[in-house]
């Protein structure tokens, strides 16, 4: 065993009796999790993925998914035309919350879901099939490989999801959401529902972590500038209202999910992913926070 995997596994074993907190149980789908499940992934410059755990265990990516459809959204739109529908302050708020700015309606910042859902609106398409498409396949590009939406999470995420259409119509009475509030909330549930491991989101976050040149493909997908900007946002505001101590305790910039997935940026050095259902109070993974920290740790990787 290379040095490396040898050093996951180690941490594997440290982490996996924590069994605090729980899953998700806002979405039926998500509430039928396997709880017992951890898996984590590092990947490097060369595109080598190391992995330990249930790494195959497929979930569905969830608010991972903001920071690259942001990131599909500067690529064609840039800077500024994003910046006029969503802002990039950390809310300090739950994910969920309204969080919209006084006076312009923009959301604090695309990380929450207000923001997300009006940054998914951005994206090019003129229905709900043409928008998840370029969101599906932008995400596939990160991760090196095709990925399918759930349609069982899908339904469930629809379903349940009126709190995301009233936070779409209050967008849109404030001229912020671009088009129709179904529109806009069903593309946001699909690109929610994309299945994926803790290797492709490793993938996609060293995609990020390498100036957005996916190490695996060898593909640019994103300008670097874009990549830039996109883990800025994270850095600030990507734990919710966490993300204050996660820069203190772990200095990367990260995007956590409600279905437990959790992936960091170590910039030029590493895309780091981990998944464990079991969330707390913020609604991020137990177990996936405290594998991140413990690699930051012993690979010396905060950035400060
Ligand atoms: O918007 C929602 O309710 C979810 N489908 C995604 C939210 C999410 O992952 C927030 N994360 N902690």
């Amino acid at each position: 065993m290379d040095p490396i995997t040898a050093l996951l596994d180690d941490v594997l074993d440290e982490i996996a009796p924590q069994d605090a907190g729980a899953p998700a149980d806002y979405i039926p789908e998500l509430a039928a999790a396997d709880t017992d499940r951890l898996a984590f992934a590092v990947v490097g410059p060369h595109g080598r993925v190391r992995a330990v755990g249930d790494d195959a265990a497929e979930f569905t990516i969830q608010s991972i998914s903001k920071p690259f459809v942001l990131a599909l959204a500067l690529q064609e739109l840039g800077r500024e035309r994003v910046l006029a529908r969503v802002g990039v302050e950390p809310s300090g708020e739950p994910f969920n919350a309204i969080s919209l700015e006084m006076g312009t309606g923009r959301p604090a910042n695309p990380m929450i879901n207000a923001g997300a859902i009006a940054v998914s609106s951005l994206v090019p398409g003129g229905d709900v099939d043409e928008r998840t498409a370029r969101i599906v396949e932008t995400l596939s590009a990160f991760a090196g490989r095709s990925l399918w939406v759930d349609e069982a999470v899908y339904a469930s995420e629809s379903a349940t999801g009126d709190r995301n259409r009233a936070l779409a119509h209050l967008l849109r009475s404030h001229g912020v959401l671009e088009g129709e509030v179904e529109t806009a909330v069903e593309a946001y549930f699909r690109q929610c529902s994309l299945l994926v491991t803790v290797r492709d989101l490793a993938v996609m976050a060293a995609t990020l972590a390498f100036g957005g040149v996916n190490p695996l493909t060898r593909r640019r997908v994103i300008d670097e500038r874009v990549a830039r900007d996109v883990l800025s946002i994270m850095g600030s505001c990507g734990m919710y209202d966490f993300s204050g101590e996660w820069m203190l305790r772990v200095g990367l910039p990260a995007k956590s999910g409600v279905s437990g997935g959790l992936l960091a940026v170590a910039p030029s050095q590493f895309g780091v992913a981990a998944f464990s259902p079991r969330l707390d109070t913020h609604g991020n993974s137990v177990r996936s926070v405290l594998v991140v920290e413990e690699l930051a740790e012993r690979f010396g990787m905060h950035m400060l």
